[in-house]
C-alpha cells in the first residue's frame, strides 16, 4: 500500500485488468480451480497480492506466502485455500489472454 500521490507517473494495474498479466491469469485460473472464494469481500485484494507475489517469486514457500499476503484479512478464513491456490498458480503454465 502507498499514498495515491506516490503512484503519479507509474503504470497501475487494477483488479479489473489483472487478467491481462500472465501471472494474473494463472492466479485467476487457480482461484477457480480450487474454489477459493467464499463471500468474495476480500478477494480483489487477495488476488492482487497473490499476483504481485508470483511476479516476484516464481515458486513461493509457505513463509513467502505468509509474508506476501500479510495485510490481507479474510473474515471467511479462506487462508488455507488461498495458500493452496498460490502454489497451484505457481505450477500452472501461462494461458493466452482473452481475445488475443
Ligand atoms: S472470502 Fe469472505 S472475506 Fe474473504
Amino acid at each position: 500500500m502507498l499514498p495515491a500521490g506516490a503512484a503519479v507517473g507509474h503504470a497501475i494495474t487494477t483488479i479489473e485488468s489483472i487478467g491481462q498479466t500472465e501471472a494474473g491469469r494463472r492466479v485467476q485460473r487457480a482461484w477457480l480451480d480450487l474454489e477459493v472464494v467464499q463471500c468474495g469481500y476480500c478477494q480483489a485484494g487477495q488476488i492482487m497480492a497473490a499476483t504481485a507475489l508470483l511476479q516476484k517469486i516464481a515458486a513461493p514457500t509457505d513463509q513467502d506466502i505468509d509474508r506476501g499476503m500479510s495485510g490481507n484479512i479474510c473474515r471467511c478464513g479462506t487462508y488455507r485455500r488461498i495458500r493452496e491456490a498460490i502454489k497451484h498458480a505457481a505450477k500452472l503454465t501461462s494461458t493466452p489472454k482473452k481475445g488475443g
